[in-house]
């Protein structure tokens, strides 16, 4: 199998695998990877792995599976389709690295394809559409939209936010405004700091009409 095939292939299989959540579907894989296709041609990443590693990062989602990721998953297949030993690692250290874990917590991803791909991943939690996932997110897990007398906390862990049961808006100062200084790639930084604008005049526009000044 070529590389190509690879890809197609991989693409097919994590198309049938997605769950059904709104915020983690197959479109956020889909639009996970475009984005890493554009940084990573940018920044000069290996397309191959970057590619492949979007494609898997979501395979088993840890927010839903207790911790576990779906690395072991994606490594079993890599290999059955052939893939080499060095790549198959690369890419389930990427997967096992990607996710963002909280105020506190700092990630290493290493490699060039693995910063990649989490700038992507944390490019979809902005902008309109992170405003789209995250009031689908919170909507699931039966959040308020907003109570003032609910100030945001600073949570170390996702456990922790998860435990928290905070508003959605408090989720915005908890976790969303705060990836813009986390981004690794200079392609990924310019694109965040758009979003994240975006994000901040929804905010204001939303305490208006929270509000009712306008
Ligand atoms: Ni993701």
């Amino acid at each position: 199998m070529d590389r190509e095939e690879i890809v197609k292939c991989t693409e097919e299989f994590v198309r049938d695998e997605m769950g059904e959540d709104p915020a983690h579907d197959w479109w956020h894989v889909k639009r996970v990877t475009d984005l890493a296709i554009e940084i990573g041609k940018e920044e000069g990443a290996d397309l191959f792995i970057v590619r492949l590693a979007a494609l898997l990062h979501d395979l088993e989602d840890w927010k839903y599976n207790d911790g576990r990721t779906g690395s072991e998953r994606a490594r079993r297949w890599l290999k059955d389709l052939g893939v080499e030993d060095r790549i198959v690692s690369k890419i389930s250290h990427i997967i096992e690295n990607v996710s963002f874990e909280g105020a506190g917590a700092e990630s290493d991803i290493g490699t060039k394809e693995g910063k990649v791909v989490q700038d992507a991943d944390r490019l979809d939690s902005l902008g309109a559409i992170g405003i789209a996932r995250c009031f689908s997110y919170a909507g699931s897990q039966g959040r308020k939209i907003h109570d003032p007398g609910e100030p945001p906390e600073n949570h170390e862990t996702f456990e922790e936010y998860r435990e928290s049961e905070t508003t959605t808006i408090n989720h915005f100062y908890e976790k969303l405004l705060l990836l813009k200084d986390r981004i690794n790639t200079d392609t990924a930084r310019g694109m965040a700091e758009e979003r994240h604008e975006f994000m901040e005049k929804f905010l204001e526009r939303f305490y208006d009409e929270w509000d009712g000044t306008r």
